[in-house]
């Protein structure tokens, strides 16, 4: 069965069920992981589960961040998604249908339809930007004129126009990573998948390239997963994001929620890495206090919590003692929060007011750490 085909009839399937007059392709997610899992090598005794029984779906049309150590598990789950791993439990629906069942022509087909670009770009270095590009046309059968006709505005539209007859090793990483974002869409994909693609440049590339993709997903409509390691990269252009833990989710929500008010210590840690706080601050900070320590604590302002005065009243109801280290407006999805850093005495008495504090006024808080 081609992808076309088991495309149909999940459609058909959807449309049986279906409310009258809805559009059946709508209700379905781009992705769906269902009790989806992966171990690597035998089952019992010497093997190793990588991803565990992971309850996802990936909304039409998004940005979607799924975030994690390294290790996580999260090049596994992505690859689960264009069947470059197998699942060995539950199962992986692409657009409603299950990429498991797929044989050899409905995998290239679904191939087709999802593109994926690569922390390391995986360009051939003897082919020139416009024949990397040109690839999986010429895999599919494309004719030469088509191939023309279509690889020129790919290279126009990632910023590349006048790049065509370059190496690889004639191109800087940003132009390499263009080059693959424009091979990937070389088959009108509905999909883009990313493993760490900017994880290999430095900030300022990273951002341009994150611009890039959010502009392609806009004009293009294309749904657009995502996996990193950090939350910067989340936080800039993902609306929605997942927390993968030694192969588990174990928190996922809209960016914004998560990112102002995060549930579980893997997402706190991985938060607190992206702030932007002084290096000296930075590196002092203790995960246990010691005597005459001082505690340090994120303040996040949003929606209510944002109009209130409420810096000043924190600073009388402990006194002197509050210390502001570091404060920003930002950001999610074009919904705007403030957070400040701040540290006052790790003193029990001194933390049970603040604390009583933050529940009197709902103002959301999390503990970065200790320092001297
Ligand atoms: N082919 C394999 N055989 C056995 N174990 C594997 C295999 N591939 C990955 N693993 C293990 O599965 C776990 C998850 O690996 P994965 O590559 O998915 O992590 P990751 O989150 O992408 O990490 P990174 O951020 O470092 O890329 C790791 O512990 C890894 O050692
Ligand atoms: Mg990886």
């Amino acid at each position: 069965m081609t992808i076309q085909q088991a495309a149909e009839q999940a459609d058909a399937r959807t449309a049986a069920k279906g409310q009258p007059g809805s559009d059946p392709g709508a209700s379905v997610p781009m992705v769906a992981f269902e009790g989806a899992g992966k171990r690597y090598g035998p089952s019992g005794e010497g093997g190793f589960t990588a991803v565990e029984n992971v309850d996802l779906t990936v909304a039409r049309g998004a940005i979607t961040g799924i975030i994690g150590r390294s290790g996580a598990g999260k090049s596994t789950l992505i690859r689960m998604v264009n069947g470059l791993e197998a699942t060995t439990s539950g199962k992986v629906l692409v657009d409603g249908v299950d990429v498991g069942a797929l044989g050899e022509d409905g995998l290239r087909g679904l191939r087709r339809q999802v593109g994926m670009i690569f922390q390391h770009f995986n360009l051939l270095s003897s082919r020139t930007a416009f024949d990397n590009v040109a690839l999986p046309l010429e895999i599919a059968g494309v004719d030469k004129a088509a191939i023309r006709a279509k690889v020129g505005p790919l290279l126009d539209l990632v910023g590349l126009g006048d790049k065509a007859g370059r190496y690889p090793s004639e191109l800087s990483g940003g132009q390499k990573q263009r080059v693959g974002i424009a091979r990937a869409l070389a088959t009108d994909p509905k999909l883009l998948l990313s493993d760490e693609a900017t994880s290999a440049l430095d900030p300022e590339t990273t951002q341009s390239i994150l611009e890039l993709l959010k502009r392609i997903n806009a004009e293009l409509g294309l749904t657009v997963l995502l996996i990193t390691h950090e939350m910067e990269v989340v936080k800039t252009i993902a609306s929605h994001v997942a927390v993968i833990d030694a192969g588990r989710i174990v928190e996922a929500g809209r960016t914004f929620d998560v990112y102002t008010n995060p549930q579980h210590e893997t997402t706190r840690t991985l938060l607190a890495a992206s702030l932007k706080l002084p290096e000296w601050l930075r590196s002092s900070i203790k995960p246990q206090p010691a005597a005459g320590d001082r505690v340090l604590v994120r303040l996040v302002f949003f929606g209510e919590t944002a109009f209130r005065p409420l810096t000043g009243q924190l600073v009388a109801e402990l006194g002197s003692d509050v210390n502001i280290l570091a404060g920003a407006i930002e950001e999610i999805s074009g919904e705007p929060f403030g957070s400040l850093v701040v540290s006052y005495s790790a003193d029990p008495d001194v933390v049970a007011r603040a604390n009583r504090f933050y529940a009197e006024t709902g103002l959301s808080t999390e503990v970065l750490g200790y320092v001297a």
